[in-house]
């Protein structure tokens, strides 16, 4: 298994791309399935959470073409199988939104129930309830989750979310564009994906509208229409790279990043006493050798502050003067990366959903194991910033997310190389 071996303590200068956003290409490519004309997502991250979802799509008799320049070619012309076995599904919660278009399309789908990070105990009832209201019948059995369309195919609802979930408003979303007539979505989630993917249902002739807010309007359409859609900048590898150069010390501009989709991080940074400016086509983050001062923050949808960025801010917070109290709201089980955090000594305090990260003046080099996408990465941010070498093991999980993770970093700077074992 490989591992990342960081020799810590060099400033980040230069420019780092940012990526498309493997939160939204994943569900971009479920709409592909909408459709038996082609798609082609532009600005695709090469990641192993896409490959995945690409063998579930070949699986089900999508054609699935990696091309040049992060093309992605897809085309659902027809279905050779309506099944996704748990092999498929159990290593990432996204593929569970195959789901929603099969039955849309095929009237009928036996769908895995999904894995993912063990960040908690993400159940899909959110999902299930959605589908059921645009009529679709449901049942579980052994695993695995049956649903089937009405004669007639499935028909737009009011559908009232209990919790803004980003995956099940999405899911209701791509149900919904195949749906006769409207449906709504109340305390639909909010994050930029949602809107992405709004887009490409509404260029795919599905009515899209509100989505950005909390109710969302879908006129649905008997037939889509194949098209080109570039996939949105990645606001969580952003808010990564920016954290890594706040961490280590330097002046970089993140390009092709949206300043608008990390408000919150921007707020708490500069609190922080980093430097963050709107660029042409891109962010600019620095900070030169001062020390940062501890902010507070709590995760909450969109447009709060992300839990997707959390361990990356904790690992920044380690570092800051005085103390930093860090709530959890969205996950009950990611603070994974404290105890890791802790081999490189900083001083972290977790009870429940709260952690109070006393800031060190100096982190030290040392072993450490990834948990889990986002925590692993928080890793190598604190490995940035440590003195010595900081060798972290188990990096399958930062390739799930994370394209080009070390040559972008080598980019502008970071002594980080990867190692076979
Ligand atoms: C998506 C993102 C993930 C991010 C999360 C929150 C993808 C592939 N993943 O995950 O990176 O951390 O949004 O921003 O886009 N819940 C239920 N029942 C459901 C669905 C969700 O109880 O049917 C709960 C979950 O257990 C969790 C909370 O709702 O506690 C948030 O989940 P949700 O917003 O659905 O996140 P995901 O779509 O899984």
């Amino acid at each position: 298994m490989d591992r990342i071996v960081i020799q810590g303590g060099t400033r980040l200068e230069g420019r780092i791309p940012i990526s498309g956003a493997k939160n939204s290409a994943l569900k971009l490519m479920a709409a592909a399935l909408l459709t038996d004309e082609p798609v082609t997502l532009t600005n695709m991250p090469r990641l192993a959470d896409s490959r995945f979802m690409g063998h579930l799509m070949a699986s089900l008799g999508v054609t699935v073409e990696e091309a040049p320049n992060a093309c992605l070619n897809l085309h659902a012309a027809k279905f050779t199988d309506t099944y996704a076995s748990y092999d498929l599904v159990r290593k990432m919660r996204a593929t569970f939104n195959v789901l929603g278009p099969l039955i849309a399309r095929e009237g009928k789908a036996k769908v895995s129930l999904p894995g993912g990070c063990a960040i908690g105990a993400r159940p899909v009832d959110l999902h299930l309830k959605a589908l059921e209201a645009l009529g679709a019948r449901i049942e579980l059995s052994e695993g695995y989750v049956e649903a089937s369309a009405p004669k007639g195919g499935l028909v737009g609802a009011e559908i009232d979310l209990p919790f803004a979930s980003v995956g099940a408003t999405e899911h209701a979303m791509l149900a919904a564009s195949l749906a006769r007539g409207e449906t709504v979505i109340e305390n639909a989630a909010r994050e930029p994906e949602i809107g992405d993917l709004a887009d490409c249902l509404t260029a795919m002739g599905a009515l899209v509208e509100g989505a950005g807010t909390s109710s969302i309007r879908i006129q649905g359409r008997e037939k889509l229409n194949g098209i080109t859609h570039r996939v949105v900048g990645d606001r969580i590898e952003t808010a990564t790279y920016a954290l890594a150069v706040a961490a280590a010390g330097g002046d970089a501009v993140l390009d092709g990043a949206v300043h608008a989709h990390n408000k919150a991080l921007w707020s708490a940074m500069s609190k922080a006493g980093v430097t963050v400016e709107a660029v042409e086509n891109g962010v600019r983050i620095a900070r030169n050798g001062s020390r940062l001062d501890s902010v507070d923050i709590e995760t909450q949808p969109y447009p709060g502050f992300p839990t997707d960025a959390q361990a990356q801010f904790m690992a920044l917070m380690t570092l800051a003067s005085g103390t930093s109290v860090i709530r959890e709201t969205i996950f009950e089980n990611r603070f994974m990366h404290a105890p890791e955090l802790a081999r490189l000594g900083a001083d972290i305090t977790v009870h429940g959903n709260e952690a109070v990260v006393r800031g060190v003046k100096t982190l030290k080099g040392a072993p450490v194991m990834a948990t889990d996408l986002r925590a692993s990465v928080s890793l190598v941010i604190a490995g940035l910033a440590a003195e010595g070498e900081t060798v972290v093991n188990r990096v399958y999980h930062l390739d799930r997310g994370f394209e080009r993770l070390e040559a972008k970093l080598t980019g502008c700077g970071a002594r980080i190389e990867r190692q076979a074992e």
